[in-house]
């Protein structure tokens, strides 16, 4: 049994990590503003500092004495990245170096979360680890940036680390507000109750939905298997799923009509982003994906548990 620091560990992700390591027999810290997060999120026998994570010695006292670290706290929105570019910056690139930094004296392990967005708009599909990297938004380059100081930290001070750069993470417990996947919550409330959902351009752009069970043992698997020097992992499932599909797929499971309304394509949006996720599935052991289908019905359920 262990003890592992989950930064962000209120939020979306965070929050179902916490589930699975207490399932396990290990125990949980967390550290989290609550600025997105929820306490409500998390089970009670996790333990909840709340503090920020660009607050060294907050940091520093919540790092005490774990056996690693998963490094997911964030303000994980490309559009607060536009609105507030220091801000954005000092909690997703100044609160990863601060992290690293805890973690050199013990050399403590830290998996932390990338993002798809580091690759921008990528012109090959699926996009392997090996694509070359250019963020098309502030809260890409800080990722990109945290890739940059994790490997400074595994090469020139000896802590473990590993990146995770997820694609569209979807599950219960995901806000509507969500830049990557609260499509699936806006659509599934309003398809539930018969109402039309708002379609952007032709429907035709895809995504690479992926469960967030499947997102959970990526970071398990990281965090156990650890693999040698500083590496980073595409989580993604490799299937590409348009919008429209998307809307499809959940109006059938709720049994209802797909009623779209359909607006001009929004500027700067991506038109394709799915990954390869082969590398991730050997290094850290992986099952396959959670099927779409299946992923979504337990969102819905879920959505159903809180009317
Ligand atoms: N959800 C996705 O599809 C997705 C995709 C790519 C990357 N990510 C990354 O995964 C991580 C988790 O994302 P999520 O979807 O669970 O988002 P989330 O907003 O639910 O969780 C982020 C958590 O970090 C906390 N937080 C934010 N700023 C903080 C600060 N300064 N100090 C302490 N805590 C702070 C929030 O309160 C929240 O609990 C983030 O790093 C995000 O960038 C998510």
């Amino acid at each position: 049994m262990g003890l592992y620091l989950i930064t962000g560990g209120a939020g979306f992700i965070g929050s179902h990590l916490a589930d699975a390591l207490l399932a396990r027999g290990d125990a949980v810290r967390v550290l989290d503003d609550l600025s997105t997060g929820r306490r409500e999120n998390l089970p009670p026998a996790a333990s909840l500092i709340v503090g920020d994570v660009a607050d060294p010695a907050a940091v520093r006292a919540a790092m005490a004495g774990v056996d690693g670290c998963f490094h997911l706290a964030a303000i994980a929105s490309v559009a607060r990245a536009a609105e507030d570019w220091l801000g954005t910056n000092r909690a997703n690139l100044v609160g990863t170096i601060a992290v690293l930094d805890a973690a050199r004296g013990a050399r403590t392990p830290v998996v932390y979360a990338s993002s798809a967005a580091v690759y921008g708009d990528c012109p090959v599909q699926p996009i392997a680890e090996t694509a070359p990297t250019a963020p098309r938004s502030a809260y890409g380059a800080d990722k990109l940036a945290c890739e940059l100081h994790a490997a400074v930290a595994t090469e020139v001070f000896g802590v473990p680390t590993v990146g995770l750069r997820f694609f569209n993470v979807f599950g219960p417990r995901q806000s509507p507000g969500s830049p990557y996947s609260g499509v699936i919550s806006i659509f599934a409330g309003r398809l539930r109750r018969g109402e039309a959902v708002d379609v952007f351009g032709d429907g035709g752009q895809t995504r690479d939905f992926v469960y967030v069970a499947d997102v959970v043992a990526a970071l398990l698997g990281a965090m156990t298997r650890r693999p040698a020097g500083h590496r980073v992992f595409n989580v993604c499932t490799g299937h590409a799923t348009s919008v429209r599909a998307l809307a499809e797929t959940i109006a059938s499971l709720s049994g209802q009509a797909l009623q779209a309304r359909t607006h001009p394509p929004r500027p700067g949006d991506i038109r394709h982003s799915v990954g390869l996720p082969v590398a991730a599935r050997e290094a850290l052991g992986l099952a396959p994906p959670t099927p779409l289908r299946d992923g979504l019905a337990d969102v819905l359920a879920w959505l159903a548990q809180g009317e």
